[in-house]
């Protein structure tokens, strides 16, 4: 295919996918399966940077790829797997480790983050070395576009360099890969503080639409939205940010521009809105869930799915790495 290659990840997490996670990263590997070589991983390795429960990783691994699978990802249209099924990553990274600087690696916003919230003895050298694998799951596949949000930029820039100075000390093997900056990409807020992001850390219960919750639990915390004073429904995400991430909300998952939606509510009292939106919604999850609940149901056919497509993943990757030990002196 002449189709440029992507190349994506998404953590394992126990429980729903969020509508936050669908809006902002889901629905674009969905569309980019159409138009692009596409590699969708579930990345159960970075998953345990923090401590894990076994049984439960176990499960958030495929419930995460019941949901990939749910929300549209079609085996046949792209490669989804699980890391931890093609060993080339962690070996890869090795290799990628010893290639990073201390000081390089030190920089990344992210790890001080994280590791300044768990405290220096409960942070692991894997926290620290994350970026790295991630350099190896986008090089093993010569990825040409790394769809990520804005958040990851700065590992993607990492990753290039390290490209660079791999091919400039033992040739041109790695493709050099671009963020692909998911931009259009509707962020979506918390329903009861619309000051924070929608997050299965940071929301409360309510704040957040949870994609495999019942329909009729999701309908209720929309109704239950907070909104702004006043009564006008119109987009203005300084003083009605309630509203306009309602708004946001409604247009992502119908496709009708924001301005026809504050045409088409005119007049209209939040109510009615939320009433709306909560159909919409609910509509959207019903067969997203009953697909989902189908791979749940049966395991078998879940794992034969993945193993397939690991087998497509070691078809690229091994090669790839063979090039590297080679190149390096194995
Ligand atoms: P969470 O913040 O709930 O832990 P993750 O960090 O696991 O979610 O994010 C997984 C993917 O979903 C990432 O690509 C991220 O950019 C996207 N995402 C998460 N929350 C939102 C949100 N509120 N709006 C848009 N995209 C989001
Ligand atoms: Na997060």
């Amino acid at each position: 295919t002449d189709r440029p290659r992507v190349l994506s990840g998404i953590q394992p997490t126990a429980g729903s996918f969020h509508l936050g996670n669908y809006l902002g990263a889901v629905r674009q590997w969905v569309a980019l399966q159409e138009t692009h070589d596409a590699f969708y991983s579930v990345v159960d390795l970075h998953a345990i940077t923090v401590p894990q429960d076994p049984r439960e990783l176990r499960e958030s691994t495929r419930l995460a790829a019941a949901q990939l699978l749910g929300a549209g990802l079609d085996p046949e249209r792209c490669t989804l797997f699980v890391q931890s099924q093609v060993p080339e990553h962690a070996q890869l990274a090795w290799v990628m480790n010893c290639l990073t600087g201390f000081g390089e690696a030190s920089r990344m916003t992210q790890f001080k983050d994280k590791s300044a919230r768990q405290g220096a003895e409960s942070t692991t050298v894997g926290l620290f070395t994350y970026p790295v694998l991630q350099i190896a799951d986008i090089l093993l596949y010569h990825a040409q576009q790394v769809p990520v949000g804005e958040d990851q930029r700065q590992h993607i820039e990492l990753t290039r360099d390290v490209a660079e100075r791999f091919n400039g000390r033992f040739g041109t093997t790695f493709t050099v890969p671009q963020p692909y900056i998911l931009k259009d990409t509707a962020k979506i807020y918390d329903l009861q503080d619309p000051s924070i992001k929608m997050s299965k850390s940071a929301s409360s219960p309510k704040g957040i639409i949870n994609l495999l919750d019942e329909p009729k639990v999701s309908a209720k915390k929309i109704r239950s939205a907070v909104t702004d004073t006043g009564t006008e429904i119109r987009y203005d995400p300084q003083d009605k940010p309630g509203v306009s991430n309602l708004l946001t909300i409604y247009s992502a998952l119908t496709g009708i521009g924001v301005p026809e939606l504050v045409d088409k509510f005119a007049g209209q009292l939040y109510g009615a809105l939320k009433t709306q939106l909560a159909e919409v919604v609910t509509e959207w999850a019903a067969p997203f869930r009953a697909r989902t609940l189908e791979y749940l149901a049966d395991p078998a056919e879940l794992d034969r799915l993945l193993a397939v497509g690991a087998d497509k993943a070691r078809a690229v990757a091994a090669p790839v790495l063979a090039e590297v030990y080679d190149k390096v002196g194995f």
